[in-house]
């Protein structure tokens, strides 16, 4: 008997051309304000390039976010308490789970990622690291409800979602998400959530600007990805990298400025830039204590404990969920 197809959860053409990749990179270049879906940047060059920031001197929030649940442990574990199924949003990282699963005793792991490979790889380094502890990785994409396995049907159910990544969406996905998180976990359930903080711009700047220009091979990663996968010709080096505060929406927002008027093709469509014109390709918000509080009363979830680092640079959020209210 042949094996059932999996889950498709990647639609390609022909000649393997990722549609959504290509139709968001049409349509952002396309806009008056040139932009692109942050998600793009995670190739396997982009995802090794994250990794390599996330060590850089002047990007601290990974590590900001590390001392809080070495440092806190004990707190959170008494708070949580064991036997939760622990449904991460992401595939896990290598430090920060582990961390986690430690502290807290957990009854399961279920980790969600769309990104089937590095999904399989990551939760079998993770079973070795805690042999005991049952692992039901899900292929899926988790901006949307997800149905977890019938398995940990009947255990409390916490939410991870670390690395301020919900910072990396405008307020309106933020809420989606939330929302769809609460879905996905059911009634009853926490959430324990990395936010990151509002502080000092110069701080934030070399952080999305580092002296080693990690970052800006990040961002410009994306320009070479466009040109490998959707038949473009973009002159990469006529580009730079840009960091730049927008105090109105407190985020760091990451820019590929063309330093010069060029014109490229892109899957046979042409697209001309002036000089100084950019393609907005990153949003990362940062929160105050406040801002943080209203974006999780707005997708469904009420804070019960805040944690911050020793600087105060980043805090993690443990969240209730909240049954949904049909009036203000
Ligand atoms: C994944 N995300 C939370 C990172 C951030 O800080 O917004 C992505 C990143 N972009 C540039 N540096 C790191």
């Amino acid at each position: 008997m042949t094996c059932a197809p999996g889950l498709k959860l990647v639609d390609r053409d022909a000649g393997g051309v990722d549609l959504a990749f290509r139709a968001d990179v049409l349509a952002g270049l396309a806009e008056p304000q040139k932009a692109i879906p942050a998600r793009w940047f995670y190739d396997d060059e982009g995802s090794q390039l994250f990794e390599d920031i996330t060590q850089l001197p002047e990007y601290y929030p990974t590590r900001a976010e590390t001392e809080i649940l070495t440092q806190r442990s004990g707190d959170i574990a008494n708070l949580i308490g064991p036997g939760w199924a622990v449904v991460e949003f992401g595939s896990g990282s290598s430090v920060k789970t582990p961390l986690l699963l430690s502290a807290i005793a957990p009854s399961a792991y279920v980790p969600l990622d769309i990104a089937g490979d590095f999904l399989r790889a990551s939760s079998a380094a993770l079973s070795a690291k805690f042999p005991e502890l049952p692992v039901w990785p899900v292929e899926a994409d988790f901006m949307r409800r997800v149905e977890l396995p019938v398995e940990v049907a009947d255990l409390p159910k916490l939410g991870f979602f670390p690395g301020s990544t919900i910072g990396n969406m405008i307020a309106r996905t933020a809420t989606d998400l939330l929302r769809s998180m609460r879905e996905t976990l059911g009634e009853g359930a926490l959430l324990l959530i990395g936010m990151d903080l509002v502080k000092d711009e110069d701080v934030l700047l070399a952080a999305y600007d580092d002296a080693q220009g990690v970052t800006a091979k990040f961002n410009c990663n994306l320009l070479h990805r466009i040109n490998r996968e959707l038949d473009a010709d973009i002159p990469v080096a006529s580009f730079a990298h840009e960091a730049r505060w927008n105090d109105v929406f407190a985020r760091v927002e990451m820019h590929l400025v063309a330093r010069e008027d060029v014109s490229f093709t892109v899957s046979g469509q042409r697209f001309a830039m002036r000089a100084g014109e950019s393609i907005h390709t990153e949003n990362s918000h940062k929160f105050t204590k406040r801002s943080a509080q209203q974006l999780l009363a707005a997708g469904g979830w009420e804070p019960r404990a805040r944690w911050t680092d020793e600087a105060k640079r980043f805090s993690l959020v443990l969240a209730e969920s909240r049954p949904p209210r049909s009036a203000p």
